[in-house]
């Protein structure tokens, strides 16, 4: 087979600045080894996260220009709402401007004190809302997904029977929702099964649960069920989708992700009473029903982009550029979530860096160390954005300690995922150099965006 290239030309191209390890060196202490408090312009390469830093296509741009900024019943809305109709199936569509504020509105109509929303892994924003409900959010992932050495192909499948048991321990009348996460950012990227959904949905409606879906990376997913699960090879890609929307009740959705926009989300669903209570919410917080927070130029540029991300050249690119660089990553033995995920390459810092204690938070010391060593911002997924404290303010680890480095959409071509490659394997060769970090100031919530940290001694 030969190479698979990027689908795309590049018609506008923006600058890397390019600095001296002894400058990061100094940017990474006024930044307190936090990646989010540096300023882009410091980054070379930068894998921060996939939401919001696509590059738009022509056409995307062309519909900028479309927008119809009117207050109510713009026709940018209603190509918004048919589009998200058309793929999710849903009737209702209540724009947002971004993903979580999606969340803030459902889960502070469903949410509250004593209630309980299960997912195969909730993403930080969507624990963090429904925390701040009251309720209490709880992760039922599957056997294989906690185990980050060990290739499967679905590892963001929901583990059916300690969802059951979680059912009959808490009661199906006070949960609310189930969430099925596509595909697990926080379990590495991985995919969830067409099966594993309906047996889902099948636990859900024997128990009166509504299925929501939290469709960040729908097509994703769907990629993955066609390229993986059994009977889903001749199917196309929006046929899948369209299978996967009609087991869920409703969903949230990031269109920074999977629809190519700098900003905006939605909520979909089915139910009408629902709805009616999440456009009153939305017009308190975020605007009128037909532009929700974004203006019609969001609109359109989202609507485009929901079709564009369904193209199957676009996909097989996008998924192969990702498992190009984690098998970079295998050949020199440096420990990643295996197999690759859809958006972001992970890496195991807990065996990456095997010196450093959980206490010590090795993802983020790793993370510190890609910067400084190549200019490459990452993220820590582990125990500085989901660590807890116990009563004598002892830390509980979480369960996995992983540095993701997210790939940005048509963004960068394959030299500077080599260029990439090239790092880590460099920083993986001199490991045992890495030393742990610890925390001086933090957050009550969501601590790893603005948390300072210093090296440990
Ligand atoms: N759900 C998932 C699975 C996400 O990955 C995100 C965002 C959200 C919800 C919230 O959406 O950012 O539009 O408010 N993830 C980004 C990331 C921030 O870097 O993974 P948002």
């Amino acid at each position: 087979m030969k190479t698979i290239i990027e689908p795309f030309r590049i018609k506008s191209v923006e600058p890397i600045y390019f600095n001296t390890k002894e400058e990061r060196q100094n940017i990474l202490e006024s930044a307190f080894f936090n990646p989010f408090l540096i300023h882009s312009k410091d980054v070379l390469i930068d894998l921060l996260t996939d939401s919001g830093t696509s590059a738009m296509s022509s056409n995307q741009w062309a519909g900028i220009m479309q927008g119809d900024e009117s207050y109510a019943g713009s026709p940018s809305f209603f190509r918004f709402e048919e589009t998200v109709q058309h793929i999710t199936g849903m009737p209702l569509v209540i724009p947002t401007h971004q993903g979580r504020a999606a969340e803030k509105i459902l889960f502070s109509i469903l949410g509250g004190k004593g209630k309980y929303f299960v997912s195969n892994t909730l993403f930080d924003t969507t624990r963090a809302n429904i925390e701040f409900s009251g309720a209490e959010g709880i992760d039922c992932i599957c056997e294989e997904g906690k185990h980050p050495a060990i290739p499967a192909p679905f590892k963001g499948n929901m583990d059916t029977d300690v969802l059951k048991k979680i059912i009959e321990k808490k009661g199906a009348a006070n949960i609310p929702l189930c969430i099925i996460t596509v595909t697990n950012n926080s379990g590495g990227g991985q995919p969830v099964s067409m099966q594993n959904i309906r047996e889902v949905k099948k636990i859900c409606t024997e128990n009166n649960i509504p299925l929501f879906i939290d469709a960040c990376r729908f097509a994703e997913n769907s990629y993955f069920i066609k390229l993986r699960e059994k009977g889903y090879a001749n199917k196309s890609v929006r046929e899948i989708a369209r299978e996967l929307f009609s087991y869920a009740d409703g969903c949230t959705m990031s269109a920074k992700k999977d629809a190519f926009a700098n900003i905006g989300g939605f909520l979909a669903m089915r139910n009408e009473e629902l709805a009616q209570q999440c456009r009153n919410l939305l017009i308190m917080t975020e605007g009128f029903p037909t532009y929700g927070g974004l203006a019609g130029r969001d609109l359109e540029a989202i609507a485009i982009g929901l079709n564009e991300v369904l193209d199957e050249h676009y996909l097989q690119y996008r998924i192969r550029s990702i498992e190009y660089l984690t098998n970079k990553l295998i050949a020199a033995g440096v420990p990643v979530m295996q197999p690759a995920g859809g958006h972001a390459v992970y890496l195991d810092a807990k065996e990456f860096l095997a010196h450093i204690p959980v206490e010590q938070y090795p993802g983020q010391a790793l993370v510190s160390a890609l910067y400084l060593h190549g200019g490459i911002r990452s993220v820590e997924i582990g125990s500085l954005m989901f660590g807890k404290y116990d009563e004598h303010k002892k830390m509980i680890p979480a369960q996995l300690e992983l540095v993701r480095l997210a790939i940005p959409r048509r963004v960068y071509t394959q030299s500077h995922i080599d260029y990439v490659a090239e790092v880590i394997i460099e920083v993986f060769e001199n490991r045992s150099e890495i030393k742990g970090l610890k925390i001086f100031e933090e957050a009550p919530t969501l601590r790893h965006f603005t948390a300072k940290l210093k090296p440990v001694e």
